[in-house]
């Protein structure tokens, strides 16, 4: 991923229901994405899919990547899916730490193991971290921080390079673009995050984590988050599932 590219990340959670649909939603998608130059696309389709996506396309405009890893590369876990499997068939990313799996009983211990295991693997982890409500005192920051730190523990500098980080409040999760975070919120956020990694490893490898954004984006608010909220992209739920809102989006971040 060039650093100047903006990241959009598509989180396709779990749909579609056949594979059918999924490879129709990826040619419709790829349409508009293969042209994108400014743009790295990445779609997350469930883990079934990733092999077939991953032959539909040969350049480099879009990588397919995970919904999600387990936090080993082999041994008796029925039913989990290892890093080392994922880079076999093609994945390049990998989501790690969404409040969905966390809202199922993933740990930020749980999320430490893999994001460890995942960079070591090779594939670039794309780190959520988000709070479920804001409160007065902003305690919310306190959360946020932990759930940051305790998921980079052990986590040496020189494996910054494949991270991404993504601020995902849960309250704007599945909603719509005027219930998201709003672009002086994320700003806040941006060098909150910033100073946090800078606190942990400096201020040459903290500038170069890109930071995006995922809750309800939309073409409608992508453009404001992109000019005044400073992210570096976005982590795509719903919109992912339309392509023309999807390829909305891609059009809408590339003219920038
Ligand atoms: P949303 O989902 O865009 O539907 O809010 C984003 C996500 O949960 O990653």
């Amino acid at each position: 991923m060039s650093k100047n590219k903006k990241l959009i990340i598509a989180n396709w959670k779990l749909n579609p229901n056949s594979l059918k649909e999924a490879k129709k939603l990826f040619s419709d998608i790829k349409k508009t994405a293969s042209k994108t130059s400014k743009i790295q696309t990445v779609i997350c389709p469930p883990f079934v899919y990733i092999n077939e996506l991953n032959k539909m396309y040969s350049g480099h405009r879009i990588e397919i990547g995970a919904q999600n890893v387990f936090w080993e590369n082999k041994g008796k876990y029925t039913g989990e899916i290892s890093p080392s499997a994922l880079k076999s068939v093609g994945a390049k990313y990998v989501i790690v730490g969404h409040s969905e799996a966390r809202a199922l009983g993933e740990s930020n211990a749980d999320v430490n193991k893999k994001v460890n295991i995942a960079l070591k693997t090779g594939l670039k982890v794309v780190l959520c971290i988000g709070e479920s409500k804001r409160d007065l005192q902003a305690l919310y920051l306190k959360f946020l921080k932990e759930e940051l730190e305790s998921a980079l523990s052990d986590v040496p500098k020189n494996h910054l390079k494949n991270l991404i980080i993504t601020y995902e409040p849960i309250w704007a999760i599945g909603k719509t673009a005027g219930d998201a975070v709003s672009p002086h919120q994320m700003y806040e956020m941006y060098i909150f995050i910033k100073k946090i990694l800078t606190e942990l490893y400096g201020k040459l490898s903290a500038s170069n984590v890109p930071i995006i954004y995922g809750g309800s984006a939309e073409p409608g608010n992508v453009e404001e988050l992109l000019t005044q909220g400073d992210v570096d992209g976005f982590l795509v739920g719903h919109a992912s599932l339309e392509a023309q809102q999807f390829n909305e989006i891609l059009k809408i971040t590339n003219s920038f």
